[in-house]
């Protein structure tokens, strides 16, 4: 598709969308079917404004055999949000994601669209929120 990735852009700290672009008309109703194909798609391209910290929590096989669930459920728990949810303060959003390409090193965790961390443990996950002043 002719010109996407100047359409959708997720900068790599915050969702943005062009005051112009088609999927601004999308909130109008006025969608082009191919552009929302190309943003539902791809989980990269946020629908909606996420936290100034987004986690993406791998809970594919390998990341879940490696205990994922313990980390995403822990997230979930402990700033009461769900899969897509935003904290009330904008700080801390959360995405249950498939597959990050990481299998190797699960359990997986893509910060911010960029930043991966490996071989993730709720010791290493506390002490990456603590860091992050989450
Ligand atoms: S299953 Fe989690 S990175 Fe592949």
């Amino acid at each position: 598709m002719k010109g996407a990735k100047s359409v959708f852009r997720s900068d790599h700290i915050r969702w943005r969308v062009h005051a112009e672009s088609p999927l601004a008309r999308a909130k109008n109703g006025d969608a082009r079917a191919d552009v929302q194909g190309v943003a539902s798609f791809y989980t990269m391209y946020w629908k909606k404004p996420m936290g100034k910290t987004h986690l993406a929590i791998c809970t594919n096989i390998s990341c879940m055999l490696c205990g994922a669930y313990q980390l995403y459920n822990y997230i979930k728990q402990t700033y009461h949000i769900g899969n897509g949810d935003v904290t009330p303060d904008g700080l801390l959003s959360l995405e249950e994601a498939e597959c990050l390409g990481s299998c190797g090193t699960a359990p997986a965790m893509q910060v911010n669209n960029y930043e991966y961390v490996e071989n993730l443990t709720l010791d290493k996950l506390k002490a990456f929120l603590k860091e992050r002043g989450l």
